[in-house]
C-alpha cells in the first residue's frame, strides 16, 4: 500500500501526487520505490497523460538529504540500479507527460519535473539546483537535461552560478513551459485537448522527438519518415479535411 504516492484518475489524465509535505515532498527511496510501482499501475499506462504534482504548497524539496550521508561507491552503484533510475522511467513513459509545479522545485524535485514534457508552474514557486553546493552534481539525468535543453552554457549558469529562480525567471529562460494560478487544473486543460487527438500520433511524436534530441540530424530525418510511414496507414491520417477532399 502506497503512503507517499497517491494516484488518481481525472478522466483523460492520470494525477500523481506526492504525499510527503511534512518533509517538504523530499524524494527518499521509499517515495521512488513507490513511484516507480505507480508508474505501472493500469489506471496510469491506461491515461492519455500523466500530471505528476507536490500538491499546492510544495513540488518537492529534493533529494532526502538524510538518506544522502556515508554512501560507499557499492550503494550508490546499486542503488542507480533500482530506485535511483526513477526519472528515467517517468521520462520513457509512452504518454505526453506534466509537472504541475506550485511552491519550492529543487534538486532532485527539478530533476523529476525535467523529465517529464511540459512544466507549468504557479506564480509563487521557487526552482534551484543546490547539488554543487553540497558536494555533489544532480545525477538524476537534471544535468544531461539542462544540457540537452539549454547547451552547455546556460547548463553551467543554471548547475553552477544561480541560487534560487523565481518563476517568472523559469519561465523567461524556458525551464517552465508556462505559468498558471492553478498549475494542475492547466495541465488537465491540456490533457483534455490531447486525448482528442489521435492517440497514436501522440505517442509516436513523443517517441520521435525524444529520439531526434539525442541522435544526428540523418537519424531525425529518418525517424521522421519512418514515424510519418507508419501513421499515414491509420484511419486518422488526414483527418476530416482528407476525407472530404476524397469525397469530392
Ligand atoms: N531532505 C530531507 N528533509 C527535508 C528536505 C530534504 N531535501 N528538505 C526539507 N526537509 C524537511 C526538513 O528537515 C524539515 O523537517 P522537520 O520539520 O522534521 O525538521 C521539513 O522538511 C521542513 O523543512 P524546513 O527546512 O523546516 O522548511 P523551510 O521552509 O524553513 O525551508 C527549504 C525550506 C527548501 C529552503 C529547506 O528545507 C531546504 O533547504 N531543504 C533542502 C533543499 C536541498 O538542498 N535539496 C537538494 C538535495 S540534492
Amino acid at each position: 500500500m502506497a503512503e507517499l504516492i497517491e494516484l488518481r484518475r481525472e478522466r483523460h489524465a492520470c494525477v500523481v501526487s506526492f504525499r510527503r509535505e511534512a518533509k517538504l515532498n523530499a524524494i527518499s527511496q521509499q517515495l521512488e520505490q513507490e513511484l516507480i510501482d505507480a508508474l505501472a499501475a493500469p489506471e496510469l499506462r491506461e491515461a492519455a497523460c500523466v500530471v505528476f504534482t507536490g500538491g499546492p504548497r510544495v513540488f518537492s524539496a529534493g533529494a532526502d538529504l538524510n538518506e544522502m550521508q556515508g554512501l560507499d561507491p557499492a550503494s550508490i552503484v546499486s542503488y542507480y540500479e533500482g530506485s535511483g533510475d526513477f526519472a528515467e522511467r517517468v521520462a520513457a513513459l509512452p504518454q505526453p507527460t506534466f509537472s504541475a509545479i506550485s511552491g519550492y522545485c529543487l534538486g532532485g524535485g527539478l530533476e523529476l519535473a525535467l523529465a517529464t514534457d511540459f512544466r507549468i508552474a504557479a506564480p509563487g514557486a521557487v526552482f534551484g539546483l543546490p547539488e554543487v553546493g553540497l558536494g555533489i552534481l544532480p545525477s538524476s539525468g537534471g544535468t544531461h537535461r539542462l544540457v540537452q535543453l539549454f547547451g552547455a552554457a546556460r547548463a553551467k549558469e543554471l548547475i553552477l552560478l544561480s541560487d534560487r529562480l523565481d518563476a517568472e525567471q523559469a519561465l523567461r529562460i524556458g525551464l517552465v513551459t508556462e505559468l498558471a494560478d492553478d498549475p494542475l487544473h492547466r495541465a488537465l486543460q491540456h490533457a483534455t485537448r490531447l486525448a482528442s487527438l489521435p492517440q497514436l500520433a501522440v505517442r509516436v511524436t513523443k517517441r520521435v522527438i525524444d529520439a531526434i534530441t539525442s541522435g544526428s540530424r540523418a537519424s531525425a530525418l529518418e525517424l521522421e519518415r519512418l514515424g510519418y510511414g507508419l501513421l499515414a496507414q491509420t484511419p486518422e491520417a488526414g483527418g476530416e479535411t482528407a476525407k472530404r477532399l476524397r469525397q469530392r
